[in-house]
This record gives C-alpha cells, sequence and structure tokens, in this order.
C-alpha cells in the first residue's frame, strides 16, 4: 500500500524558525521517527514525503540514516496542508489503488496502527484513526460566547493515519480546489462529497507534535518505549 507523509509544514506553533520534524527528538530527527514506524509496517510498500525544496538536502540526510528498504520520493509540498496532499496524490504511482496518509509530525504512530488501518482500508473506502473525545467541548461565538454543548459520546479526535481510495481521494480533491473548500484533514473532503468515513480505534499516544510541550511528551512516551 502506498503511503503520503505531509510534512512541508513550519516550526511556527513550536517557536522554532525551521521545520519541526528536523527537530531532534531523542537524538534522531521528528521525521526519521515516523520514517520508521512506516518502514515496520508490513502494508506499506512505497513512500512519498511532501516537503518544502529548502528541507530537500536535510530529508535526504534523514533518509541516508534510516536506511528504508522502501522506495521513497521527495514531492514538492504546497502553502497549506490540503495542498501538499493534492501534490502527493498526483505524484503517487498509476497502479496506486489505495492510500494511507499519515501527518510526519505524528512520530509516535506504531507500526500496529498502520497495519490495522491498512488492513481496514480493504473493507471501507475512507477512514480515519481517532480516538473518544476525554474533555466537553464547547461551541462559542466569535466572541467567546458559548453556544452549545455537543453530546460528548459522539465526538472524536480525528488523527493519522487516515486511507482512502485513491480515485475517490483524488476526485474529493478536485472538487475541493474547484469549489474553494479549505479543510484540515483528508476525511473533511470526503465528507464534503457524501462519501463515509470510517473510525479505526486510534492511539493515546499518537499526538501530533506541534508545540514545545508536546515534544517534550513524546520524548517521555519514547524513552519509556525504548528502555
Ligand atoms: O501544522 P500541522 O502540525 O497541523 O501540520 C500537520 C502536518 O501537515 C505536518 O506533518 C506538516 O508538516 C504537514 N504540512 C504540510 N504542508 C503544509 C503545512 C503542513 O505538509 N503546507
Amino acid at each position: 500500500m502506498h503511503l503520503l507523509i505531509p510534512a512541508a509544514g513550519s516550526g511556527r506553533r513550536m517557536g522554532s524558525d525551521r521545520n519541526k520534524l528536523l527537530l531532534s527528538l531523542l537524538g534522531k530527527p521528528l521525521l526519521a521517527w515516523t520514517l520508521e514506524v512506516a518502514e515496520a509496517s508490513d502494508y506499506i510498500t512505497w513512500i512519498g514525503i511532501m516537503g518544502q525544496p529548502i528541507d530537500f538536502p536535510d530529508f535526504e540526510e534523514i533518509l541516508a540514516n534510516v536506511s528504508l528498504t522502501k522506495p521513497v520520493k521527495l514531492i514538492q509540498g504546497g502553502a497549506t496542508r490540503q495542498e501538499s496532499v493534492y501534490n502527493g496524490l498526483q505524484a503517487l504511482p498509476a497502479t496506486a489503488e489505495r492510500v494511507l496518509i499519515h501527518d510526519g509530525a505524528r512520530c509516535l504512530a506504531t507500526p500496529d496502527l498502520f497495519n490495522r488501518c491498512a488492513e481496514e482500508l480493504f473493507r471501507f473506502p475512507g477512514l480515519i484513526a481517532a480516538i473518544p473525545v476525554k474533555d466537553t467541548i464547547k461551541i462559542t461565538d466569535d466572541t467567546g460566547l458559548v453556544q452549545d454543548t455537543p453530546d460528548r459520546s459522539h465526538l472524536w479526535a480525528a488523527q493519522t493515519p487516515q486511507g482512502f481510495e485513491v480515485k475517490l481521494l483524488k476526485d474529493c480533491h478536485a472538487k475541493g480546489r474547484q469549489w474553494g473548500w479549505e479543510v484540515t484533514d483528508d476525511a473533511a473532503l470526503f465528507e464534503k462529497c457524501d462519501l463515509s468515513v470510517q473510525i479505526v480505534p486510534g492511539e493515546e499516544t499518537n499526538l501530533k507534535v506541534t508545540t514545545p510541550m508536546d515534544l517534550a511528551i513524546a520524548e517521555f512516551i519514547l524513552k519509556q518505549r525504548v528502555s
């Protein structure tokens, strides 16, 4: 199965002036941890990484150190995650029927989660890893005034991997560009096209490393795993 890794973001919320995926986590760049998970997943046979060309020399160095057995392609990312995934989809080999998309910043996902998503993708045309929301969620107006409290039993925190039939997702992305839809994950495009998206149980530790606090938590979790 093909895997696309959006890795073309910046380190703004991390307070860093470089791509946060190049930051070191227990002596290895964040992206290296993510690639090792992809390498260890039985189902992944091809990896595309969307990045900004300025980061490609660093990506090449990471790839040299991780020594993957699977073919890897570096793909130019876009100005938004959505654009980066769009570019990734165009760069897939013509034979690709199903694709997993996994944020480079979720470096704590396990190969088991990848395998479960890959297996389920033979049963469902679209799916996402997600976990039940623990907090009570409030919906506010622009001034911060609470408008509603949705029933928590139906709320899920979306993660990646997200998986899709390639043809369907390509069509959804094309429609998104045509109609100017701006979304933060690929499942949202699927939903907008009235296609169903199945939840696959995600992992509580599969956090998206976004802030310096996340980096500290990720380090803690990885230390538990390697010790
Ligand atoms: O910024 P955020 O952490 O939400 O980004 C999620 C993932 O999307 C990250 O792995 C990031 O590198 C990627 N991304 C991208 N292209 C962008 C912005 C973000 O591939 N223009």
